[in-house]
C-alpha cells in the first residue's frame, strides 16, 4: 500500500469528511513545515552552535534556552505571512503577536510551546513543540488577549511534535488522533500511527516526586496507593516514568497508556499549577480526549475551564481514564 503523507491525509480529511476548512488544512501544514525546521536544528545540536542559553528570560520567569528562541522565531516566521492567522501566542512572548499589516488576516489563532522540556536540550532528551489552534472572534480591531481567553473546548486543532529517536507529528482536529513520522530523506511526515487510542487501564504514572511534600492530601493519597502495589488497596504493582518532557510522556501514553500529572503546588499558592493551561494544558487534553483518555485539573475537566489569563497555570491529571476518574474522585471526596 503507498504511503499517506500528512498532505495527503489532510486534503482527503477536507475532501471527503469536509470537516478540515482549507484555510486549516493550510495552517495545519504550515506548523508541520516549522516543526521540520525546528527538528533540523534540534538534530543538528552542538554541530550549529545551538545548545545553552540564550541569556534572556521569558514572562514565566524562566531563563530561556537558545533553542526556545530559535524554535518561537522559526514558528512566527513560518506561520506570518499564510493567511490562515489573526494573531499568534506564545509561551516565549509576554503578549500576542498580530499579523503584519502587509499580509492578509486570516480567521485563527494559534498558539504554542516552541520548545516543551528545554531542560532536556543540553543532554539530549527528547522535546517537542506544542499547539493549540482557535477561532478568532469576528471583529476588525487587531485581537488581543481577550480573543484568546476561549475554553479548550474551542480549540479547532491541536497537536505537538516530539523530537526524539524519530521526530513524529501527532495531530487531532476532533476526528481522532493520528501520529505521522518524519521521513528525512523524503522530507515529508507520513501517516504511521493512525487512529491512536489510550488504554482505559494502566500500570504506569508520571509525577515528579521530589514535589511531594508540597501536594494537597488527594494527590498524597493517590500516590500512596499507587506506591503500595499489590498490597495497597488497587491490588497492583505499578512502574513510574518521568522524562521532565510533557510532549514525551504523553507520547507515550498515547502509544502504551498511563498517567501523567502535574499537580497544584504548595510552594507558590498563587499558581494553580506548574504547566500553563493556553498552550500546553489545553491542546494536550484535546488529544488526550480525542484518543479516548481523560485530563482534568483534579476537579473539572481541564477543556472546560475558562481561562482568564494568556498564560495562566493549570493543574494536570491527564490519560488512561481509569487512573484519571479515580485521582479526581479522590479530590472530590477531599
Ligand atoms: P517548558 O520546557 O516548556 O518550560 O516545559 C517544561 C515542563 C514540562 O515539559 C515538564 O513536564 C515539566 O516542565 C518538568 O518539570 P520539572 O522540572 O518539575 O521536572
Ligand atoms: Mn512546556
Ligand atoms: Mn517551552
Amino acid at each position: 500500500m503507498s504511503r499517506i503523507s500528512l498532505s495527503r491525509f489532510l486534503i482527503e480529511a477536507q475532501r471527503t469528511e469536509g470537516n478540515l476548512p482549507p484555510e486549516l488544512r493550510l495552517l495545519i501544514e504550515t506548523v508541520a513545515r516549522a516543526c521540520k525546521a525546528i527538528s533540523h536544528s534540534v538534530n543538528k545540536g552542538a554541530l550549529a552552535g545551538v545548545l545553552g542559553e540564550a541569556g534572556s528570560g521569558n514572562v514565566q520567569g524562566e531563563a530561556q534556552k537558545k533553542l526556545d528562541v530559535i524554535a518561537n522565531d522559526i514558528l512566527l516566521e513560518a506561520n506570518e505571512w499564510g493567511g490562515s492567522l489573526a494573531a499568534m501566542a506564545s509561551e516565549e512572548m509576554e503578549l500576542p503577536y498580530s499579523i503584519p499589516e502587509n499580509y492578509p488576516r486570516g480567521r485563527y489563532l494559534l498558539l504554542f510551546d516552541p520548545l516543551d522540556g528545554s531542560s532536556n536540550i543540553d543532554v539530549n532528551i527528547s522535546v517537542g513543540t506544542i499547539f493549540s489552534v482557535l477561532e478568532c472572534p469576528p471583529g476588525d480591531v487587531a485581537p488581543s488577549e481577550a480573543d484568546f481567553l476561549q475554553s479548550g473546548r474551542r480549540q479547532v486543532a491541536a497537536g505537538y511534535t516530539v523530537y526524539g529517536p524519530q521526530t513524529m507529528l501527532v495531530l487531532t482536529f476532533g476526528h481522532g488522533v493520528h501520529g505521522f513520522t518524519l521521513d528525512r530523506e523524503q522530507g515529508s511526515f507520513v501517516l504511521t500511527h493512525p487512529d491512536m487510542r489510550i488504554p482505559a487501564s494502566t500500570k504506569e504514572f508520571a509525577i515528579n516526586m521530589s514535589n511531594q511534600r508540597h501536594w494537597e492530601a488527594p494527590v498524597q493519597r493517590y500516590i500512596g496507593e499507587l506506591l503500595a502495589g499489590t498490597t495497597g488497596p488497587l491490588g497492583k504493582d505499578y512502574n513510574m516514568r518521568w522524562v521532565a518532557s510533557m510532549v514525551a510522556e504523553v507520547h507515550r501514553i498515547l502509544v502504551r497508556g498511563g498517567v501523567f500529572m502535574y499537580p497544584k503546588d504548595a510552594r507558590d499558592p498563587s499558581k494553580p499549577g506548574k504547566l500553563r493551561l493556553m498552550y500546553e494544558g489545553n491542546p494536550m487534553a484535546f488529544i488526550v480526549e480525542q484518543a479516548g483518555g481523560a485530563a482534568t485539573n483534579g476537579r473539572m475537566p481541564i477543556l472546560d475551564i475558562q481561562p482568564s489569563k494568556l498564560h495562566e497555570r493549570v493543574a494536570i491529571f491527564l490519560g488512561s481514564r481509569e487512573e484519571v476518574e479515580r485521582v479526581t474522585a479522590y479530590h472530590a471526596a477531599d
